[in-house]
């Protein structure tokens, strides 16, 4: 214990279990609170949240050095760095654990804004912008990948507004043939068509007051297209079937995964109907640009999944994590949901572990040549995408509800998808 004090700074020794022998004056005034005897210092410093590498390490017996949240209830914005070396040879002589004080960046920096949480400054930024995009009632539109969470940024742009009291009403332009996309938008009149009895609103008359969410407006056909500006310039609609304009009273945000500006100069959207739309555009980052961000979601699903009770999880494994901040992750938060759900049901025990993990995710780290890519079409075997969706129906043993659900897709996009890549007619 002479040794012990002479160290420089507050340090801490265990023996083989963990257990604390004994600490340098130094750690009752860095902590606030003393290290009793005999407690185990990987619970008292790691409690028992989902992140634990630093207790696993050690119980594994390799020197580790990490930075942990504040072991105490008062963190004032501080972290604790912990370095732990082996005393003897083996694990079981105990262990020499320095301690020190350093700004905790990771933890001050978790933001949940509307439902999102991120910790990346992109991300901030953009929930900058929404908060003062949202005041105003110009048209915003998100582009962002599948599952990267525009429909949250477009319901943040609604609750901020002054029009929060009114409707959010969200339209899915990809989900409809023309015709009904046109009616359900702008409404019809009694007899318009075959089963039309009564006078019925559309979306822009049942959003008024409020803001309507067109999402996937990248899939609008052309004509429709020329109605929808024509409604935004006159500020009316003029229901299918009927003479009289009604006037509109909506916000308009729209959504798309494409690059808008690409479909214009393909000639698949109008011009002029990008630039009434694209008045204030953002931009979400999908998650593989946003790394940071998988530990941060990890913990907090895992902590819905907790709520649950059908199990309870405390810890990831390290090996999980790791996979799962490897992973590309082209369904974005809601695959990182699904898959977290699916390791859920797979797994059991308190540590979710690799093995929990879908295969596409816990085999990543395989070499290419021993994944053997589906003989599904000429297109799949050069386009990842496609193999990866030949996986996931394979899986899904050819059910595209649950093959979605996999790739943490709606069906629609896997549909889709499936349709650009060729890849739909080999078992459609
Ligand atoms: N930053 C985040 N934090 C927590 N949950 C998130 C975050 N971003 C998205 N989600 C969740 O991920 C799922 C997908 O989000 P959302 O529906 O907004 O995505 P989207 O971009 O509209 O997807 P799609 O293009 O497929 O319609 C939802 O369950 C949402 O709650
Ligand atoms: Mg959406």
């Amino acid at each position: 214990m002479a040794a012990l004090q002479a160290l420089a700074g507050p340090a801490v020794v265990l023996d083989g279990s963990l257990r604390v022998r004994g600490s340098t004056g130094g750690v009752r005034d860095l902590l606030g609170f003393d290290v009793v005897e005999g407690v185990s210092l990987p619970s008292l410093l790691c409690g028992s949240g989902p992140k634990r590498p630093v207790a696993e390490a050690m119980a594994a017996g390799t020197p580790v050095q990490a930075v942990l949240p504040w072991p105490g209830p008062d963190a004032q914005g501080r972290a604790l760095r912990v370095r732990s070396m082996p005393i003897g040879k083996s694990k079981k002589d105990g262990w020499v654990v320095l301690l020190e004080v350093v700004p905790d960046e990771d933890a001050s920096d978790a933001v949940l804004f509307h439902g999102m949480w991120t910790r990346d400054a992109k991300m901030k930024r953009l929930f900058k912008v929404v908060e003062r995009a949202a005041a105003d009632d110009v048209p915003v539109l998100v582009r962002g990948e599948t599952g990267s969470g525009k429909e949250l940024v477009a319901q943040a742009l609604h609750a901020l507004s002054p029009r929060a009291a009114g409707p959010f009403r969200a339209i899915n332009c990809a989900a409809l043939p023309a015709n009904l996309l046109e009616s359900e938008l702008f409404g019809h009149a009694r007899g318009a068509f075959t089963g039309a009895h009564k006078d019925t609103p559309g979306h822009f008359q049942l959003a008024s007051g409020g803001t309507l969410f067109l999402d996937e407006i990248a899939e609008m056909p052309l004509d429709l297209q020329a109605k929808l500006l024509r409604v935004l310039e006159a500020g009316a609609v003029i229901p299918v079937g009927g003479r009289a304009p009604v006037p509109v009273d909506v916000r308009i945000v729209s959504a798309t995964h494409r690059a808008l500006r690409q479909e214009v100069e393909s000639g698949r959207f109008r011009a002029d109907l990008m630039y009434r739309l694209r008045v204030i555009p953002l931009f979400l980052p999908p998650l593989r640009e946003r790394r940071g961000d998988v530990p941060l979601l990890v913990e907090k699903v895992v902590e819905e999944l907790n709520r649950g009770r059908r199990r309870r999880v405390d810890s990831v494994s390290p090996a999980a994590m790791l996979a799962m901040e490897r992973y590309a992750w082209p369904g974005n938060v809601r695959e990182l949901r699904n898959v977290l759900a699916y390791a859920y049901v797979i797994g059991e025990g308190t540590t979710l572990e690799l093995t929990d993990l879908p295969p596409e995710i816990a085999d990543a780290d395989r070499p290419a040549q021993e994944v053997t890519p589906e003989p599904w079409t000429a297109a799949s075997v050069h386009d990842p995408e496609a193999a990866r969706i030949a996986r996931a129906l394979e899986r899904a043993r050819g059910n595209r509800e649950q093959a979605a659900r996999l790739l943490g897709m709606s069906r629609v996009t896997l549909w889709r998808r499936m349709r650009e890549l060729g890849v739909a007619s080999a078992r459609a």
